[in-house]
């Protein structure tokens, strides 16, 4: 099987980050989602971003006995490909029983796996090193916090540098306006400060890989 073409153009080594955000909800109208277009605009040109989608996934639930389909495992390079082209991973999950989505869990399990199916991959962890800032916007009024102790624990076991910062929403439906979210100025000025800083890490991280 061939990889399958890089859908992300190439670039130069002094350009902008480059940050692959994930949303872990499949839902249409998620918050997640809207939270993740909000960091767009406050990034603006600061960094490159791939936007992952429930269409780039749609991948099966995880069963070792489609390891060997061809249609699956070109969808699982690709998504590998993403997450490995990304400088910095930004997830949003929704909290379900406290937990993170089965979709984002199962996600990261076809991508976690093709080192261990194809062996070109084989020293390939997707994860490895590279640096994550959690985000969860919730109904609830604790802003899916403890999804996000669910996440950190299985990107960390996948080696991923998961910053101390994470951003919550709680009462998510309370800060729509025209479809889009608006924060008071506090914490707009919260999740500014965060993704400043994260950029940082992200930068920071980049440099050091390259000289190494
Ligand atoms: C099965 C299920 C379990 C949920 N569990 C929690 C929970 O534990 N904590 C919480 O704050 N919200 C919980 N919620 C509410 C979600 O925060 C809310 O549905 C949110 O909008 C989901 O994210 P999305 O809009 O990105 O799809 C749950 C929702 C569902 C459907």
């Amino acid at each position: 099987m061939q990889d399958q073409a890089p859908a992300i153009p190439d670039r130069r080594v002094d350009s902008v980050p480059r940050l692959l955000l994930f949303s872990g909800s499949l839902r249409r109208e998620s918050h997640q989602s809207r939270l993740l277009r909000h960091f767009v605009s406050v990034l603006g040109s600061a960094c490159d971003i791939d936007m992952l989608t429930p269409a780039d996934v749609d991948l099966p639930l995880f069963d070792q006995d489609l390891e060997q389909s061809e249609l699956v495992l070109a969808k699982v390079i690709g998504l590998h490909h993403r997450f490995e082209s990304a400088d910095g991973l930004i997830v949003a999950s929704p909290e379900y029983n406290g937990h993170v989505s089965s979709y984002l869990k199962n996600t990261v399990d076809w991508v976690s796996r093709l080192p261990r199916i194809d062996s070109r991959y084989a020293a390939r962890n997707a994860f490895h090193g590279r640096p994550l800032l959690l985000a969860s916007a919730s109904t609830g009024w604790t802003g899916g916090i403890l999804g996000l102790q669910n996440a950190r624990s299985i990107f960390s076991y996948l080696g991923c540098t998961v910053v101390a910062d994470q951003i919550c929403v709680s009462d998510a439906e309370q800060c729509i306006v025209d479809d889009r979210f608006r924060f008071h100025d506090g914490f707009a000025e919260h999740i500014e400060n965060v993704l400043k800083r994260f950029v940082t890490v992200v930068e920071s991280l980049r440099s050091a890989r390259a000289a190494a």
